[in-house]
């Protein structure tokens, strides 16, 4: 009997504890974080703009995310904690009815995720929550800055007013009776996340939402400074190394070898045995 893995969110919470969870799109680097530490991993459609190269939050198609969550999905079970959980996140207008919303999170459990992430708190979300729900599927929703109704925003931050910190907490409020497991709050004033996170018995997960939420998730590309630099890191990012200075200078290594001839030598390539390699040059040279 397989139980949620996702249970180790809600049980941070009872336990005051932190989680730390990674937006990631690749088997490799779902390996590396699993034994790193991390509690739980998302495949967010983030992977549009960190991965795929599009610049904007809406291109990023179904298929998109299946494949990703497959392949990360194959990465934590073959990394030495095969039990950290992962959640898929729902792209742009795949969760408008609540068919489709079925059809596509039933998808995403098959691909290997544990949970799935859909955002907002509209008729249309809260449907897609309730139908998920009533199938058996763990939901995570998503608050605050909503990358995919971006372009209805003049500024990223959320919850600035009293008024607007009123309705994000009346979201999150319907949210859960809708039965989200946890809530993402993305760009959320510090003082509205930290009163979700204590009005409500769900986990929340913050991402430039300050220190008073549950766990804490930040994409991969941004925290390793794999981040093309034509693009502003939003305020929240914390880079923690710089792999885009690391990978450029091992690709200038490969080229400069491959163009002075000093790769590859020997020990990189196989050689025919002596005894073969004379018998061939006699039957292909006649000698
Ligand atoms: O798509 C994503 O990676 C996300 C996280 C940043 C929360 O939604």
């Amino acid at each position: 009997m397989a139980f949620s893995p996702l249970q180790v969110l809600s049980d941070a919470k009872t336990r005051g504890e932190q989680v730390a969870v990674v937006s990631l799109y690749d088997a490799p680097t779902a390996e590396i974080c699993c034994e790193a530490g991390v509690d739980c991993i998302l495949v967010g459609d983030s992977m549009g703009n960190a991965m795929l190269g599009y610049d904007d939050f809406l291109s990023v198609t179904m298929e998109d995310v299946l494949r990703h969550t497959a392949a990360v999905a194959r990465g934590v079970k073959q990394s030495r904690r095969p039990e950290v959980p992962v959640v898929g996140d729902l792209p742009f207008g795949s969760y408008v009815s609540p068919e489709q919303a079925a059809r596509n999170g039933a998808n995403l459990i098959r691909a290997g995720a544990h949970g799935v992430k859909l955002e907002g708190a509209g008729p249309s979300a809260l449907a897609a929550v309730r139908t998920l729900v009533e199938m058996g599927a763990p939901i995570v929703g998503h608050l605050g800055f909503k990358p995919q109704s971006s372009l209805r925003y003049s500024s990223v931050v959320q919850g600035k007013t009293a008024g607007a910190a009123s309705r994000l907490l009346q979201e999150a409020r319907e949210l859960e009776a809708a039965g989200c497991i946890a809530l993402v709050l993305e760009a959320v004033t510090s003082e509205v996340a930290r009163r979700i996170t204590e009005e409500l018995s769900i986990p929340t997960i913050g991402i430039g939402a300050g220190a008073g939420c549950v766990g804490q998730v930040l994409v991969w590309h941004d925290l390793v400074g794999l981040t093309t630099p034509r693009k502003k890191p939003f305020r929240f990012v914390k880079r923690y190394a710089d792999s885009r200075a690391l990978f450029s200078e091992a690709a200038r290594s490969f080229a400069d070898e491959v163009h002075s001839g000093a790769f590859p030598t020997e020990e990189h390539g196989w050689n025919l045995p002596e005894t073969e390699l004379e018998e061939w040059r006699a039957r292909e040279d006649g000698r």
